[in-house]
């Protein structure tokens, strides 16, 4: 047994500032953020939350499936940015949406976060322990960038995606992931520190920080290992790949994993243009794209790949069988 997707939303909130706006914002341009990264504009959150945007994402994927919310067993929620601290935005989720049979958790793994999340699914299904999941990734990064730092705020926007996936005989094919705690704080983004009776401080809010070129050298070099090694444990070949959805974090570092695989970059779907980075919901906000466009086939063969803080990575192989 294995798992397929059966349906797929996205929801971005309704607000989106361009390159030009940053420039009244930063020390920045329009030609530095479109040259350097791909990105034109990013949606960012005024009404919306982490949660909200997580249960938009999640009702249409729900309705695409075809499915009861009461058939929903597991709820995933992959996000660095929750509304909470607890209850989980996982929880928040199955309240909204009805999902009152499912079991519900988040998941940090940042821009890793969705591929984490159908990966654990996976392992969930193939046990025999739950037959329906709801995943998905959603992130308000925007509350944890420093608005004055011109090196990260311009690149990342927030928004939801979600998949629901279930059990059956074709669909997922193989995974392949991995994390590096030792190079962690290459990409980081600290909480207040601990402030108690015994230890008083002035508790500062962290930001996102980040060594952008090692950053950069990492997702280059790491996601094509973590491809090919995915692809020669499942005995199939570039030649077998339709479609690779990868983590939108810089359109340069998709440019660079599509040389490095020796694969054309019309292979590689991507909207990182309108929407920035939104870390754990570009995958599934990009799937849902492809997929309601019909852009993917039944019986295509598509790998998704996320990478990012922890450091960590990953990377599925699957089987399309909506018609
Ligand atoms: N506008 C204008 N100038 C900027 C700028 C901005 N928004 N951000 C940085 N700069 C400046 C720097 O201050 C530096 O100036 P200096 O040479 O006078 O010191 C110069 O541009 C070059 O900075 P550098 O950091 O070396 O640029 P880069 O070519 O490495 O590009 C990134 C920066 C962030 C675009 C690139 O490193 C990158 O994409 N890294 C991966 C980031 C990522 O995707 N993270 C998330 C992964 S999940």
């Amino acid at each position: 047994m294995t798992l397929e997707i059966i349906g797929t939303g996205k929801c971005l909130p309704k607000a989106a500032i361009n390159n030009q706006f940053l420039e009244t914002v930063v020390d920045t341009s329009d030609e530095w953020i479109s040259s350097r990264t791909g990105i034109h504009k990013r949606h960012l959150a005024s009404k919306e939350t982490t949660a909200s945007m997580a249960v938009e994402a999640a009702k249409q994927a729900i309705e695409n499936a075809n499915i009861n919310a009461e058939d929903i067993e597991l709820i995933i929620t992959a996000t660095i940015s929750p509304d909470y601290a607890f209850p989980s935005t996982a929880c928040m989720v199955q309240q909204a949406v009805g999902a009152v049979n499912a079991v519900s958790m988040d998941l940090s793994a940042a821009c890793s976060g969705f591929i984490f999340a159908i990966n654990t699914a996976y392992a969930y299904i193939r046990a025999g322990i739950y037959k329906t999941a709801l995943l998905i990734g959603t992130e308000t990064l925007s509350r944890h960038i420093d608005w004055a730092d011109r090196s990260t705020c311009v690149l990342f926007g927030d928004g939801a995606g979600a998949a629901v996936v279930k059990s059956s005989k074709r669909g997922l094919i193989g995974l392949e992931q991995g994390s590096d705690g030792q190079k962690g704080m290459v990409l980081n983004c600290r909480y207040p520190e601990v402030s108690n009776p015994l230890n008083q401080r002035v508790a500062v809010p962290g930001y996102v920080q980040m060594e952008g070129q090692e950053v950069f050298k990492f997702a280059v070099k790491k996601v094509p290992e973590c491809i090919d090694a995915l692809l020669e444990k499942e005995h199939m070949t570039h030649a077998d790949i339709s479609w690779y959805l990868l983590h939108q974090a810089n359109i340069r570092i998709i440019q660079s994993i599509a040389k490095r695989l020796r694969e054309p970059l019309e292979k590689f779907p991507s909207n990182l243009e309108q929407y920035g980075n939104t870390s754990a919901a570009s995958i599934p906000i990009l799937l849902d794209e492809v997929h309601r466009s019909g852009q993917i086939k039944k019986g295509d063969k598509l790998i998704m790949a996320g990478f990012g803080g922890g450091l960590t990575w990953g990377a599925c192989l699957l089987e399309w069988t909506i018609d």
